[in-house]
Order: C-alpha cells, then sequence, then structure tokens
C-alpha cells in the first residue's frame, strides 16, 4: 500500500533538536511525514530528498525560505480554574509576599472558590481560549493540572474538562492530578484527615481515568510537608501515576531530594534548591523543570540554571500559567527570561521548550525533535532566522504551525482540528 505523503519544503534551517550538543540544524532542508500517521517519514537537505523521492507524488507546503523547529511544549501550567486574581498582583506590586496573601485565605483558596463555583461549560469556554492563545506561539502539547477543587468532585470537573478540550482542540493535553495543592481551608486544623481522603477515596478514583497521567504535591513552606509529599506521590505511584513535584519554591525543604529519592520524573520551580539537591536529581534522571515568570512575577531570585547546567542536568522550561503567581502564558517573555535571566543559551533555551520539556512529560519517544517515527509537530516562523526566537524580544514570531501534519493555525487566521463546543 503506497502511503500518502507530504512535505514542508524550502526550509532555510530545519531545526531538529536531535544533538546533544548544539541543535542539530540542517539548512536548505526538507520534512516529508506521513498524512495518514501524522508522524515524519524523512528529513534532510532538500536536494538529497529529491533525489530519494517521487517529489510530484508529494503534496508540498512552500515554508518559503523560513525556519521550522518542532512544536514547542509547556510542561507545567494550571490553565483551567475560575476567577482571577488581579488584586493580589496589585497587592504584591504594593510589596506583599505569596505566603501573606496565601496565609491571609486569598491565593489558592480564592481560586478553588471560584473554581468550585465555574460550571464545567464555563471552565472549558476559557481552556479554550487560553489553548487558542498558547496555540499561537506554537505550543503543541501541554501539560494541565487539577488542584483549584481539592475536594473530588471539582478535581474531577477540572480533569473532565481538560479531557474534552484534549479530544476537541488540536493542542495535546497531559494531565496531572494535583490535589494536594494546599491544605483545603475545612481541614486547616486536620491535615491528616486531608491527606487521609487523598489517598484512600480521592486517588483511587482519578488514578482510573486512563488519562490522567502524573501525580503532583506542592512541597513547600506553609503547605506539604517532605513527608506528607511523600507519602501523597508513594499512593499514587502504586495506582499507576507517575510523580511530579513543585519544590522549594518559597524557602528550601529538601524537595529536589524527595524527587531524586522517589524516581520523580520531573522537579519544579526550584528556586531554594540544594547543591546536594542538583546532584541527586542528575544521579537519579530528574528533569528540573524551570519556570522564570514565576520568579519575574513574584519578584524573588531566579532558579540556579548555570549551576544546574553545571552537573550536565537538561533544563525544560515552563509557563506555570495560573492566575496567580505567573498570570502569563507568554512563550516569548519565557524566553527572554531563560536566556537573559537565567544565563542559558539560546540552544538550552529552545531545547528548553522542545526536547527536555518532552522529557519532563515522559514522551521524548514521541515528540520534543525532529526525526523519523515522530510527531510532525512543527513551528514555522516569520524570521530569517530561528535566532529571531530570542533576538526579536518578547515577540511572537511564529509563522504557522502543523500539528501532526495537519496545519492548525496560519499567520492571522486559525484553522482549528476540533469544534468550540463541549
Ligand atoms: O506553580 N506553587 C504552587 N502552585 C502554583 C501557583 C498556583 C496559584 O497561585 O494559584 C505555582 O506557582
Ligand atoms: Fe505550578
Amino acid at each position: 500500500m503506497t502511503q500518502k505523503l507530504s512535505a514542508l519544503v524550502n526550509i532555510s534551517q530545519l531545526v531538529t533538536c536531535e544533538e546533544s550538543q548544539g541543535l542539530g540544524i540542517i539548512k536548505e532542508a526538507a520534512i516529508i511525514f506521513n498524512d495518514d500517521t501524522g508522524k515524519i517519514v524523512d528529513l534532510g537537505p532538500e536536494k538529497n530528498l529529491q533525489k530519494k523521492y517521487n517529489f510530484p507524488e508529494i503534496i508540498c507546503h512552500d515554508v518559503k525560505n523560513r525556519p521550522v523547529l518542532p512544536g514547542f511544549i509547556d510542561p507545567h501550567t494550571h490553565f483551567i480554574f475560575g476567577g482571577y486574581r488581579a488584586e493580589e498582583y496589585l497587592a504584591r506590586l504594593e510589596g506583599s509576599s505569596y505566603l501573606e496573601i496565601m496565609e491571609a485565605g486569598g491565593g489558592i483558596e480564592k481560586t478553588v472558590k471560584d473554581t468550585r463555583n465555574s460550571s464545567l461549560q464555563q471552565l472549558y469556554n476559557q481552556g479554550w481560549q487560553r489553548l487558542n492563545k498558547f496555540l499561537q506561539q506554537g505550543i503543541t502539547t501541554l501539560e494541565g493540572k487539577s488542584g483549584y477543587g481539592m475536594e473530588l468532585d471539582t478535581e474531577l470537573k477540572q480533569l473532565e474538562v481538560m479531557r474534552k478540550l484534549n479530544k476537541n482542540h488540536p493542542i495535546d493535553i497531559k494531565q496531572t492530578f494535583l490535589g494536594a495543592h494546599v491544605i483545603p481551608k475545612e481541614y486547616k486544623n486536620n491535615r491528616e484527615r486531608y491527606i487521609n481522603i487523598l489517598i484512600k477515596e480521592i486517588l483511587p478514583v482519578v488514578a482510573k481515568r486512563n488519562d490522567v497521567i502524573f501525580c503532583d504535591v506542592f512541597c513547600d513552606q506553609g503547605v506539604y510537608t517532605v513527608s506528607e509529599a511523600r507519602e501523597i506521590l508513594l499512593a499514587a505511584q502504586k495506582l499507576g501515576l507517575k510523580s511530579k513535584i513543585h519544590v522549594d519554591e518559597i524557602a528550601y525543604v529538601g524537595g529536589a531530594e524527595l524527587a531524586a529519592e522517589i524516581g520523580a520524573v520531573s522537579a519544579e520551580h526550584l528556586l531554594k534548591v540544594s547543591t546536594k539537591g542538583i546532584k541527586l536529581m542528575k544521579d537519579e534522571g530528574v528533569i528540573p523543570v524551570i519556570l522564570p515568570i514565576t520568579a519575574f512575577s513574584l519578584q524573588e531570585e531566579y532558579a540556579p540554571a548555570r549551576k544546574m547546567r553545571s552537573v550536565g542536568l537538561d533544563i525544560a522550561l515552563a509557563t506555570d500559567l495560573n492566575p496567580g503567581s505567573s498570570y502569563s502564558q507568554s512563550i516569548p517573555l519565557l524566553l527572554a527570561l531563560a536566556t537573559i535571566k537565567l544565563k542559558l543559551s539560546i540552544e538550552e533555551a529552545i531545547k528548553g521548550i522542545t526536547i527536555n520539556a518532552a522529557r519532563a512529560l515522559d514522551l521524548e519517544d514521541e515528540i520534543g525533535s525532529l526525526a523519523p517515527g515522530k510527531k510532525a509537530d512543527l513551528v514555522v516562523l516569520d524570521a530569517p532566522g530561528y535566532e529571531h526566537l530570542i533576538y526579536h524580544i518578547a515577540t511572537n514570531i511564529v509563522h504557522s504551525v502543523y500539528k501532526e501534519g495537519e496545519i492548525v493555525k496560519k499567520k492571522d487566521k486559525e484553522i482549528f482540528g476540533g469544534r468550540g463546543n463541549s
């Protein structure tokens, strides 16, 4: 049976992200994919492929000498939430701290109330709009967390919204259960009771949903302790959920050490991580996910990215989109902060939103780089070279986006695979 093939041709630089050093760039390239499977079949210098394939039989999209990269991946978001917390952001500008606001009953608790009060359809509609904004910036896969319910029904509502969005929207959504986000205020004086409910009653129901992949805990000062996080994450692992952890954001608590101990896929935030924690993450293959927009928005010191690189850790980058600590879904801002503030090189920054972001989701065999067999998730830039991704500061230069070989975003015009209703 002959395969139905399509190709992007006339690519100035094909940024494959396949090399361990550098970005594996192929000049004057083409990339061929199978229309039925949505997977890459071949790639390389266009003149070599011209000899190997019968091009008149291939549907060719001329990208007019533009650079092409793997679809971008955001491996840490809380994009399903009700309401907003603008007043909290303004209070922080006046000098209040994130922890003070949280302890005064604002912060995550406020969003929990608003999310409990939102209908599934409201959350779906807002989620859909946020996904569109991500898609325009080249995001083809993202991770989304629950955690604004902290009671069974609302947690399931958030997960169900993500399931429906994943089905209808071109962006792939990988779900994380974050029932241990804060201690819900109903259990402030009886935290063991909530943890018990979480482990005995909520986790078993959530883990039966086969599109929930990870369990996450906010392990930090004022929220879950290391031993509570360990108990919750090990119980989730027994039910088949892989571990992710929010750690060492507000204060050093030994969270990176815990991530290494329990074999977490990733540890996130890490503003206050220890040298020992960094080394253990490297030894145990835990991917650090750095969220520089959060540090920027909270006016905190950035995570020690260079120190992580010096031991050879591969760094993933994410927006952390949420209504409190990082109400931003700007990939261009993320790249600007990664290079100017975290001091990552352009190669490290681009890998942070492609192959290393795929590693943070345990998806490096499917997405994050361009090679035969991987998904044809592609970003075309409206610029002469890929370096404009950071040189054109905090500006979106994405021209078009392909998801599994299908065009889903064209400059000034979006073409979506799914329908906007649920
Ligand atoms: O990653 N740190 C915990 N969770 C989120 C904040 C959520 C919120 O403030 O609503 C974060 O920053
Ligand atoms: Fe987060």
